[in-house]
């Protein structure tokens, strides 16, 4: 009776850790982004600040994912460490099957070049530049240089419709029009994953839904992975699933 029963424990010890293993290579080769016990903390003079707390989400390929919450819950943060801008306290973050927390700087910055396009929430867009220099200086970055960097910036301000402000400064575009530079910048190379903090604020409801419809193309038709950080109502129907965030907790 006891042989048998340490048998099947054994078996069933066996069973486990290969159920283990299959459920962690699914997890970590399925989703094409994966947070896994995510956390950070941040630790000032005084206090010590607990941003976000054990996130686990997992974003399929192809698809249009939506966070939302309040204005200090933890969104910019953790889609930050979600794009390898910021290194979290605890955790593990996966982009397309490679753990991006375990590269070095160097691996990180080439996989993100190769990878990400990133819309951020003030637009960094360098005053200095045309919007059209905007866009050819990302292409640069990535390897795309002179006469075919100028005509593909070109048809990706005209893809967001500012074909026409191509050679304006930054200080002279609305802040919807200088979005939307931002937005082409992060179309450039054709990245697999989008991510974007607030790409919809600053523009009017058909500048809005323009750019939802292109980032809804590029998953769609493509199999780009988009992830947005919106207040904005008005583009929830777009998106293939809601998250909320709240005291930098994914619910
Ligand atoms: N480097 C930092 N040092 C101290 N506190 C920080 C730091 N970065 C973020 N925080 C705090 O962490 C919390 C989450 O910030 P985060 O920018 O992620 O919020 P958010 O959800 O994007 O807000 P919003 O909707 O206003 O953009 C805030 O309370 C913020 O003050
Ligand atoms: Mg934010």
């Amino acid at each position: 009776m006891t042989k048998e029963f340490e048998e099947m424990a054994d078996y069933k010890k066996k069973f486990d850790k290969f159920a283990q293993s299959k459920y962690q290579m699914n997890f970590t080769t399925r989703g094409a982004i994966i947070a896994k016990n995510v956390g950070m903390v941040i630790n000032s003079k005084q206090q010590r600040l607990q941003i976000l707390k054990k996130v686990y989400w997992e974003i399929q390929k192809g698809d249009i994912e939506i966070l939302m919450g309040p204005s200090g819950s933890g969104k910019t943060t953790l889609l930050s460490i979600l794009a390898g801008l910021l290194t979290p306290t605890a955790g593990n973050v996966y982009l397309l099957g490679q753990e991006i927390t375990r590269m070095s700087r160097t691996q990180l910055a080439k996989f993100r070049r190769q990878n990400i396009g990133f819309i951020f929430q003030d637009f960094n867009l360098f005053p200095a530049l045309t919007a059209i220099e905007n866009v050819e200086a990302a292409l640069n970055v990535k390897g795309i240089r002179g006469r075919s960097a100028r005509k593909e910036a070109q048809a990706l301000l005209e893809q967001v419709g500012l074909a026409d402000k191509a050679k304006l400064l930054p200080r002279d575009l609305s802040g919807g029009q200088k979005q939307r530079v931002a937005i082409a910048r992060a179309l450039t190379g054709s990245p697999q994953i989008i991510m974007a903090d607030e790409p919809t604020a600053a523009l009017d409801s058909h500048s809005g839904h323009l750019v939802m419809e292109l980032l809804r193309g590029l998953a769609k038709e493509q199999g780009c992975t988009v992830l947005i950080v919106t207040h904005d109502p008005r583009i929830l129907d777009l998106a293939d699933r809601v998250a909320h965030m709240e005291d930098g907790v994914l619910k």
